[in-house]
């Protein structure tokens, strides 16, 4: 009986090695989340967006928890929480530049503000203001994509 759970531990523990190994190399990622809406997709940043105060969402305030949970710290997808999920429901990897090159800002916008259903990203319109968003979307742009 012990053999047993310790063996079942280490699979366990190994699945989540190979999990996390998959999400954080995975470029390009597999990516089948929902387009945006032509008119928001196409949408421009504010040349107002605030790198900085993105910042302190990605890394602290955002709700219900910090992006960097799943995206991770430097964007490469794989957060403390990112680690769990596989391809094709793996966090984003900002640092992709295959991928990330056909994801515009408006596109960005759409996802973080509504979420993509089936997947852990969820929807912050009720938590950031649309101006948060943007600054968010700096951040990721300027100092985390590649
Ligand atoms: C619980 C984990 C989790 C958290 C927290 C999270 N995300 Fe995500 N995010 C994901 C996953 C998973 C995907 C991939 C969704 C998909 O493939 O459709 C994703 C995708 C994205 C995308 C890509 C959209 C696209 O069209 O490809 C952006 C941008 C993004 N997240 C930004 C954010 C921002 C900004 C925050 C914080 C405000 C955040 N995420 C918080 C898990 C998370």
């Amino acid at each position: 009986m012990k053999k047993k759970i310790i063996l079942l531990v280490a699979v366990i523990f190994t699945l989540a090695m190979v999990g996390s190994a998959y999400a954080a190399k995975d470029c390009p990622q597999p990516r089948k989340t929902k387009k945006a809406p032509a008119t928001v997709a196409k949408k421009k940043m504010p040349k107002s967006a605030k790198a900085a105060n993105g910042k302190k969402i990605y890394t602290k305030t955002a709700k219900p928890m910090a992006c960097k949970m799943c995206h991770g710290d430097k964007g490469a997808g794989d957060g403390k929480l990112g680690k769990a999920f596989k391809a094709p429901l793996a966090p984003r990897n900002f640092t992709c530049k295959k991928t990330m090159k056909k994801i515009s800002p408006g596109q960005m916008f759409w996802i973080i503000k509504n979420g993509s259903k089936g997947t852990g990203m969820v929807a912050h319109k009720k938590t950031l203001k649309d101006k948060e968003i943007w600054d968010v979307i700096k951040y990721i742009r300027k100092d985390l994509m590649k």
